[in-house]
């Protein structure tokens, strides 16, 4: 078979989420880590039950009314910081394991992409900013389906885009649900366990599983 495609999920994968905060530490205070944590789960939150209830709002929207509700739960930390951390979160900094991963597989001649939830204007900031792009043969976001994963429609837009069957793609995620939804559609999957997370979704497992990306081109897939 032909080498396979390896397709990316942005946030959480190649992007640090927790940057944001991350540059406003000392000025969030000691309740940081917390909004941070509620910023996440709330803005994915929200992808999941709008697209369960029929409804779209771009990731963007969503990111913010999630920051929002944190600020609102979190009172310790100063509201001001909003437009700051949003701001933080268009730039957010790659993982160096991900760049040295993009630049490894493109060297090799592998094809590379990110497929993510987030809007097209996000993705563009952030693989702007982290120098991704020269990495990377396409940015899709879920935008062009306007609904969230792990829908099938959001993973059928890599199939669609490069024209290969789901077997094709490697899919790696450091998202469990993620890695369900392309596991489910098709896809060999990678999950990144970055957190050390314990396994869910048992019935639908990984093809491997891995502690960040600084393996993942030398594994045979
Ligand atoms: C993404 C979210 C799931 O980038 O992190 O699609």
């Amino acid at each position: 078979m032909a080498s396979p495609i390896y397709v990316f999920d942005a946030y959480g994968t190649l992007f640090d989420v927790h940057a944001a905060i991350g540059r406003h530490r000392e000025a969030a205070g000691p309740d940081a880590d917390r909004l941070s944590d509620i910023w996440r789960t709330k803005q994915l939150e929200y992808t999941w039950t709008l697209t369960l209830a029929g409804r779209y709002r771009d990731f963007w929207t969503l990111t913010a009314d999630a920051l929002d509700f944190a600020l609102a739960r979190v009172p310790s930390v100063d509201r001001a910081l909003r437009p700051k951390l949003l701001d933080a979160y268009l730039v957010l900094d790659a993982f160096t394991d991900a760049r040295n991963c993009l630049r490894k597989l493109k060297e090799r001649g592998r094809r590379t992409a990110i497929l993510s939830n987030g809007s097209a204007q996000m993705l563009d900031a952030a693989v702007k900013a982290a120098r991704l792009g020269a990495d990377l043969d396409a940015v899709l976001s879920i935008e062009a389906v306007r609904q969230y994963k792990p829908r099938p429609e959001t993973y059928r837009l890599v199939t669609d885009t490069f024209g290969v069957g789901p077997a094709e793609v490697v899919f790696v995620s450091s998202n469990r649900w993620d890695v369900m939804g392309a596991g489910v559609f098709g896809f060999r999957t990678v999950w990144v366990n970055r957190t050390r997370a314990p396994d869910e979704y048992g019935k639908q497992a990984p093809t491997a599983v891995l502690p960040d990306l600084s393996r993942l081109p030398a594994l045979d897939l």
